[in-house]
């Protein structure tokens, strides 16, 4: 059941829902099946993640997806979701370079997608940019943390906010929060230091890999469902192993071809 009672989900629940104490479920979605059903689960945020480079497109890393990738994801999402919050990921190369173009490239998302916010990586270092989208009239999700655009820097999926990184995810987390966004990401963080978070700013934190504290949650739909049948992150839960069933699906539907045993007599026309 959702943490979020409304008929169709906006920013603003968002505030309501941690001022409440509902925590609020996300999951990423890429394509209008899943969505619908993500839907109909009740799930108050689906973030069409870049994430959709590694997991629908067996990319090695999420850099190189583009927008125009993106919106086409995107845009299924968008058509299938009824109550959802659609979150659009802001991809690597789409925003850096200058707050102008970080506000071209969530214009084109919002227009051409009919998405309600888009979400860019990054803390102090991305408040402008953030604020530029703000005054463009785009909710915006942050995301600090651990921060997959950045892995090359960052030394590949490492824990942020440990020892003395803990001071700089607060302050990250206070530039994107003063920066006008609605919420943030909390990637691979230690719980200690998300629930601190959390308590100290007034939007709500969305974590992944950053313990039990967080105002919400978000997983991978792929690794959380076992779509994706290799080894997962230590956060993820595995509800379901549809990886396996679909093997399973796949092989009886092949012996099935080969025994001539399908299509049978009622699947066939007279
Ligand atoms: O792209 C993505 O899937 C994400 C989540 C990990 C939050 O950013």
């Amino acid at each position: 059941m959702s943490g979020i009672d409304a008929k169709r989900v906006r920013t603003r629940h968002f505030f309501e829902a941690k001022a409440a104490g509902s925590p609020i479920s996300a999951l990423t979605s890429y394509d209008a099946m899943s969505a619908r059903i993500f839907d109909e689960a009740g799930i108050d945020m689906l973030l069409v993640g870049d994430s959709a480079a590694n997991v629908v497109l067996g990319r090695e890393t999420t850099l190189s997806i583009t927008v125009d990738e993106m919106i086409v994801f995107a845009k299924a999402v968008v058509l299938a979701a009824r109550r959802a919050l659609v979150v659009v990921d802001l991809p690597f190369g789409s925003y850096e370079i200058s707050p102008e173009q970080a506000v071209s490239s969530a214009v084109k998302i919002m227009k051409e997608t009919g998405a309600q916010a888009v979400k860019v990586e990054g803390g102090v270092e991305r408040a402008e940019t953030i604020s530029a989208i703000v005054t463009a009239g785009i909710p915006v999700c942050g995301h600090i943390g651990f921060t997959p655009q950045s892995e090359h820097a960052l030394g590949g999926p490492v824990i942020q906010g440990r020892g003395s990184g803990a001071e700089n995810l607060t302050r990250d987390a206070r530039a994107v929060e003063a920066a006008g966004a609605f919420a943030v990401v909390l990637e691979m963080v230690p719980a200690v230091i998300a629930a601190q978070v959390t308590r100290d700013i007034e939007i709500a934190t969305i974590g992944i890999g950053a313990g039990p504290d967080t105002d919400g949650q978000i997983l991978v739909w792929q690794d959380a469902f076992g779509f994706n049948r290799a080894k997962t992150a230590r956060f993820v839960r595995h509800y379901a192993n549809l990886g396996d069933s679909l093997l399973d699906a796949a092989r009886a539907y092949a012996d099935d071809v080969s025994a001539r045993s399908f299509p049978a007599a009622e699947e066939s026309y007279e």
